[in-house]
């Protein structure tokens, strides 16, 4: 089985996610889509949310397995035989942390990291700018999956309610 893992916080998943995901799928026999825990970042979802979120809509490839995992990403792939991280690049301000990431990993532990560039449709996207457009009533309809949207919808409504 060749493997490969798409890491991220996924607070929510978006559309440029989901890009990047599909296409690993049909590069990779199992896809394993890791939400890393980050205790020092408030999520606007919990993470059982957010895996129940992109279950749902990944449901369709087939091939995705998703976990959550609290730690190095290099553990997760070296308990589940992970040779391959594969990370979408947005833009070139993306490039430095990226390259400083994927070098430090496979120094650790030899995981290599391949990068995709992302759909220029999606080049601008990310999950932060999609909560803080949202939350001030700006329509992110076309950069989500339907029901990621509505969910987030509801999330910021009953925060701004407290
Ligand atoms: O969606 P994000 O927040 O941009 O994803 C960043 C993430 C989670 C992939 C990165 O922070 C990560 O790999 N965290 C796991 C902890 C780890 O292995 N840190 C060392 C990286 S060299």
């Amino acid at each position: 089985m060749r493997r490969a893992v798409c890491p991220g916080s996924f607070d929510p998943i978006t559309n440029g996610h989901l890009d990047i995901i599909e296409r690993a799928s049909k590069l990779y026999d199992v896809v394993h889509v890791a939400v890393l825990i980050n205790k020092n970042k408030q999520g606007l979802f919990t993470v059982e949310e957010r895996i129940a979120l992109i279950e749902e809509t990944c449901a369709r490839y087939g091939n995705i397995e998703v976990e959550s995992h609290h730690g190095l990403l290099v553990d997760f792939c070296k308990e589940r035989g992970i040779p391959a991280i594969i990370k979408g690049l947005r833009a070139v301000s993306d490039f430095d942390y990226e390259l400083q990431m994927a070098q430090m990993n496979h120094g650790l532990s030899g995981v290599e990291t391949l990068f995709v560039p992302t759909s220029p449709t999606y080049s601008f996207l990310s999950s932060s700018l999609v909560k803080e457009v949202a939350s001030y009533g700006g329509d992110v309809s076309h950069l989500l999956p339907a029901t990621v949207h509505s969910r987030l919808v509801e999330r910021i409504a009953e925060r701004q309610a407290q």
